[in-house]
């Protein structure tokens, strides 16, 4: 049986366990989308973790999916990261953040801008706005000629998470967003050579993840993937040659890690994790068992070697500890997930309080 609870090495980061923070939306970024005092304070409450992933964050404007999440794009967001880093590292944690442009899941109501994508096909559904909730408009497809610019985002990113003192960064390559609509081809109907194709699908993404390690170093980067995952009215047909041919690529680039999120109905994952080469992360996502018995017998049959808890963490600062030690757990409270100021967010009593 392998100690959950014992350090693990990732890359050239010393971890002090093998449970990872999933990246959680909160909502709670401060003037100019940055983060506050209060972020620092929450994420430092956490840093027992062995590694926390930020919650998503805009690379650019446009990337921007939801009221008040932060962004890597300004020097007033990068004081805020600033704080979060120096809270998390004096606690003896780990944190990257995960760089997430939300391509078309976004609205000019949030923005001001038209969301753009891969193609210019609309979401079904509705976006929550600060105006109440509002059906998704129809993004732009990016050009050809504009691909190189949007890399540049994630790379200016990339840099900026670094200059403010964080581990690393997570591209956010799951759950609908970006770079997942562009592996999609419900979302992908291009005729260059960034569609059409499992590979063509999965150029961008690749393309991404080299010139972001290129920029910060791979060791650096780590990666989310939710192959086949349906969140934000997105579909997968070639699911295995997709990702079999995003593996082929982001293999040689030597990344931090692979971060995959699936739920149980299916074992994509297992195949998955024989054809990557690097460290891997597991996460069950929204309908999967997340709690230590899962984690143990996931990393014991060999399919992860971290394993990634969401809902888990953000109720309980502590969580380690209690893992750990079999106590109780906090309930996570959905009302407060995605606003809220302080409440909800760093008032979840710890054990020890
Ligand atoms: C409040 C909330 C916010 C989330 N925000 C993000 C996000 O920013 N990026 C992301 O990749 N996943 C996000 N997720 C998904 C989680 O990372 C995770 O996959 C999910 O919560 C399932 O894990 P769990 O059962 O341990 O909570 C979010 C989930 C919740 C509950």
């Amino acid at each position: 049986m392998t100690d959950l609870f014992a350090p693990f090495t990732l890359g050239k980061l010393e971890l002090s366990n093998r449970l990872v923070m999933a990246p959680l939306t909160r909502n709670r970024a401060g003037a100019g989308e940055a983060p506050t005092e209060l972020a620092a304070q929450y994420y430092g409450q956490r840093a027992t973790a062995g590694l926390i992933i930020s919650e998503g964050t805009q690379p650019s404007a446009v990337g921007q999916g939801y009221p008040h999440t932060p962004g890597l794009h300004t020097d007033a967001q990068v004081a805020g990261w600033t704080l979060v880093a120096d809270a998390v590292h004096a606690r003896g944690g780990r944190i990257v953040a995960q760089l997430m442009h939300s391509g078309r899941i976004s609205h000019p109501a949030i923005t001001g801008l038209q969301p753009v994508a891969p193609s210019a096909v609309t979401p079904a559904g509705e976006v929550y706005t600060e105006q109440g909730m509002k059906a998704f408009e129809q993004p732009r497809a990016l050009a050809t000629e504009e691909l190189p610019g949007v890399i540049g985002e994630f790379v200016d990113a990339a840099r900026r998470a670094v200059s403010a003192g964080l581990d690393g960064i997570e591209l956010h390559a799951a759950n609908g967003y970006l770079l997942q609509q562009f592996l999609s081809d419900s979302t992908n109907t291009r005729t260059d050579s960034y569609g059409g194709s499992p590979e063509n699908r999965a150029r961008f993404v690749i393309e991404v993840a080299t010139a972001v390690g290129d920029a910060i170093g791979p060791q650096r980067v780590g990666i989310r993937i939710s192959p086949a995952g349906t969140f934000n009215d997105i579909a997968e047909t070639e699911t295995e040659a997709t990702y079999t041919a995003l593996l082929d690529g982001l293999n040689p680039l030597g990344l931090l890690y692979l971060h995959v999120v699936e739920g149980p109905e299916t074992d994509f994952h297992l195949a998955l994790r024989k054809q990557w080469e690097g460290t891997f992360i597991f996460n069950t996502g929204f309908t999967g068992p997340s709690d230590l018995s899962t984690a143990q017998e996931a990393v014991d049959s060999g399919s992860t070697d971290l394993f990634c808890i969401g809902r888990g963490f953000l109720a309980n600062p502590d969580l380690v500890e209690r893992l750990r030690s079999g106590a109780e757990l906090n309930e996570p409270d959905m009302e407060t997930f995605y606003s809220g100021g302080a409440k909800g967010y760093t008032d979840y009593p710890a054990l020890s309080a």
